[in-house]
């Protein structure tokens, strides 16, 4: 491996075309690849991915087997924690690193926090590490707007809220982030950090809430709502994350954080009984179970600094988004019933199963 050419933190840099994306397996990272060959002309992207539970839904089968996009689609195994496998992938040269590769659900973390510990924090640094040895130009760490922890009824997280995670997931996630910030003070490395909320669509693991009440519903199960369902989420359409992640990617100012929200504050049972009605199916369905321990119960994210900055905006409304995104699950039951596996049952048993 080359060594050490840590490029100087600089400007825009014209729209790089050969991307290395992480984790690209998994719901948003599947949705950001499909954005970009579609968005942007002549990319390359080569997804690493471990193919954990969580990536083995073949979200991309129709890039793979798209007559343009195909062959400049490239995918390659690994784990971000493997070194060996890192450098040897990322060798090719590329023009920027795009980390979406995480353990990402709360409830997981939970259960067991060693893979958000190792995956999250050490991945992340394995793969900044390599990416600076090697002189790739452009590091984008997506981070998330759970690194702030929660809010009161009032206020908005913005770049300056001081983090403040609560849950072993989102405190790895704040890890991450610190570690990723750190490459930019200390080597100059043009590291760039986002910071989302909830996002939903297409292809999202049915564990997460949109996806886990659809599929319940349609089989007639309970809707599990934790606590008193009074909990707000800012949601946005995961097609607005990834058109933010281009415009940070290609204008972001290295060294800087960017919040991205979508502007739909709503409570859980909003939500919930939104999705019963869309599926003419009744409330009776609702089942408040016990809360879930350090339940953040407000998160809400002031963008106004990608907005001015960088010109984006999101442009999906939030209602025709959501009965778009039902109607997605419906029309494509055989890709979540395939990962509905035994791991996926037992998981669900342990999560649910004495609430
Ligand atoms: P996901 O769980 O659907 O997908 C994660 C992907 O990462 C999977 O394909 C998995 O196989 C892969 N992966 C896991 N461990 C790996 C490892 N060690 N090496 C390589 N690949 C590995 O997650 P998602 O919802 O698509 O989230 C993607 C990123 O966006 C994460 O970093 C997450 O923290 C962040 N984020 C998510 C949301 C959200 O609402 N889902 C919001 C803000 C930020
Ligand atoms: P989730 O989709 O897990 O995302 P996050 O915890 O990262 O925000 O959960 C979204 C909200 O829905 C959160 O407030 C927890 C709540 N929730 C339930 O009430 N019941 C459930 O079964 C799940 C999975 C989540």
């Amino acid at each position: 491996m080359r060594r050490s050419r840590t490029p100087k933190a600089r400007g825009t840099v014209a729209k790089p075309k050969r991307l290395f994306v992480t984790g690209g397996c998994g719901f948003i990272g599947s949705n950001f690849i499909r954005y970009a060959f579609t968005h942007r002309s002549g990319i390359e992207i080569t997804n690493f991915d471990k193919m954990t539970y969580a990536g083995g839904g073949r979200n991309l089968v129709d890039i793979q087997k798209h007559a343009k996009y195909g062959p400049r689609y490239h995918f390659v195994k690994g784990d971000i924690a493997d070194n060996k496998a890192v450098c040897a992938a990322l060798e090719k040269g590329f023009d920027a690193v795009i980390n979406f590769a995480a353990e990402t659900h709360v409830d997981r973390s939970i259960l067991d926090a060693g893979d958000f510990i190792k995956t999250n924090i050490l991945g992340t640094q394995v793969l900044l590490e390599a990416a600076r040895q090697l002189g790739v130009p452009r590091y984008v760490q997506i981070s998330t707007d759970e690194v702030y922890g929660a809010l009161g009824p009032e206020g908005y997280f913005t770049e300056m809220t001081p983090l403040a995670p609560n849950s072993p997931y989102s405190a790895s996630k704040a890890s991450a982030d610190l570690v990723a910030r750190s490459y930019f003070k200390t080597f100059g490395m043009p590291v760039l950090i986002t910071r989302c909320s909830n996002n939903f669509g297409p292809y999202q693991f049915p564990e997460k809430l949109i996806p886990l009440f659809v599929t319940n519903a349609l089989a007639d199960q309970p809707l599990p709502v934790y606590g008193d369902g009074m909990q707000v989420r800012d949601w946005i359409h995961v097609d607005d994350h990834s058109s933010a992640i281009l415009a940070v990617l290609e204008k972001g100012r290295p060294g800087e954080v960017y919040n991205i929200g979508g502007g739909n504050e709503r409570a859980n049972i909003e939500i919930t009984k939104k999705i019963l009605a869309a599926l003419g199916k009744g409330e009776s369905l609702i089942k408040y179970v016990t809360d879930r321990p350090g339940h953040d119960r407000r998160y809400a994210i002031d963008s106004s600094k990608i907005e001015s900055e960088l010109g984006w905006k999101p442009v999906r409304e939030f209602d025709e988004a959501l009965a778009d995104t039902i109607n997605w699950y419906v029309k494509n039951q055989a890709w979540w019933k395939r990962l509905q596996s035994k791991e996926y049952k037992e998981y669900y048993l342990k999560q649910y199963g004495q609430r």
